[in-house]
């Protein structure tokens, strides 16, 4: 299939963007080799590398040119997988495999797992500060990475991916009646919907696109987001662990109130279908010419891994 190639080819430059900018191991002598080490661990273990790709296409459809986003794509990839480092701790969701293979805390312990997430946290914002100093002589840059990089902080924290993962592990306390409509959309819209969302706008941001642009592609990430994270659901129920790279049954050991555990596998599935042409809907609309992100959207529709 055409896009799966395109998907493989541009996956591939994107590890090597990331290779590029992560801390160099060898260069020693360090005492903290074991922490580059474990953070490097993580990162190199693979993944699909969604949220670069999302970033890159919509710097590309903005007419982006250059790679003044190839520090952001390292950055974001950088805090997605100190995300899920720190997701699969023994005191969240207690998972031992992550892309195919023991996560960071399995390997390095569970003291070195957190301080490897809290490292690669850290260095994309260390990353993104280096890459903004370089550019402080062309002002129309640094004022588009200024923004962006505040679209990245704040996507990434308390309004965002970690306010959404606080209210995700507490309700895992509560009954499931527990859970409203309000909530359960809170927590898909910030836990996975921030990064992507963030993403989307950091490429149009740095590609010089206008405010409204800028909304329209949190709007689209807002959908994408929620469509994502929904087949995650889903693909903890009905998936393959060996596709996935990940552990099936999480959520139900940790007694996870899920758009799937509310509405069951087939809803759900309409939601994702419905969610995905909303968000294709939103990128029509822009009238653009895109070669690439509506095939990446339709694709993660019924994505297994
Ligand atoms: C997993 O994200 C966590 C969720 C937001 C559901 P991905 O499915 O993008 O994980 P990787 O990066 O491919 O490992
Ligand atoms: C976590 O959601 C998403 C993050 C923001 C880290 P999940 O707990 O469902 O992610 P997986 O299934 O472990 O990848
Ligand atoms: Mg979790
Ligand atoms: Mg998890
Ligand atoms: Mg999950």
């Amino acid at each position: 299939m055409e896009i799966e190639r395109e998907i493989e080819a541009r996956r591939e430059r994107i590890d090597a963007v990331i290779e590029r900018y992560l801390p160099d191991a060898e260069e020693n002598p360090y005492f903290e080799k074991k922490l580059r080490e474990a953070m490097r661990y993580s990162v190199a273990a693979g993944g699909k590398r969604l949220r670069p790709m999302l970033m890159e296409a919509c710097f590309e459809l903005f007419g982006g040119r250059g790679e003044s986003m190839h520090p952001f794509m390292a950055a974001i990839e950088m805090i997605h997988t100190y995300s899920l480092v720190h997701d699969d701790l023994p005191a969240m969701d207690n998972d031992l495999y992550r892309r195919g293979k023991k996560t960071t805390h399995a390997v390095y312990g569970e003291a070195m797992g957190i301080l490897a997430g809290d490292g690669l946290l850290n260095f994309a914002y260390e990353t993104v500060a280096e890459a903004m100093a370089e550019q402080a002589a062309d002002r129309d840059c640094l004022n588009r990475m200024v923004r962006a990089f505040g679209v990245l902080s704040s996507f990434a924290g308390i309004r965002g991916m970690v306010g959404g993962q606080s209210v995700d592990v507490e309700s895992e306390s509560l009954p499931p009646s527990a859970m409203t409509e309000d909530k359960l959309d809170y927590i898909y819209e910030a836990k996975p919907g921030a990064l992507i969302q963030a993403s989307m706008m950091i490429g149009a941001i740095l590609a010089g696109a206008c405010e409204e642009s800028v909304g329209r592609m949190q709007a689209a990430g807002r959908c994408l987001g929620k469509a994502f994270q929904i087949r995650d659901d889903i693909l903890d129920v009905t998936g393959n662990p060996e596709l996935l790279g990940k552990p099936v049954g999480s959520d139900e050991k940790n007694n996870k109130a899920t758009f799937v555990t509310l509405r069951g596998v087939e809803q759900a599935s309409s939601a994702v279908e419905s969610l995905s042409q909303d968000a294709v809907r939103i990128l029509d609309g822009l009238g653009r010419e895109d070669t690439f992100l509506r095939g990446l959207f339709l694709y993660l529709t019924d994505r297994e891994h």
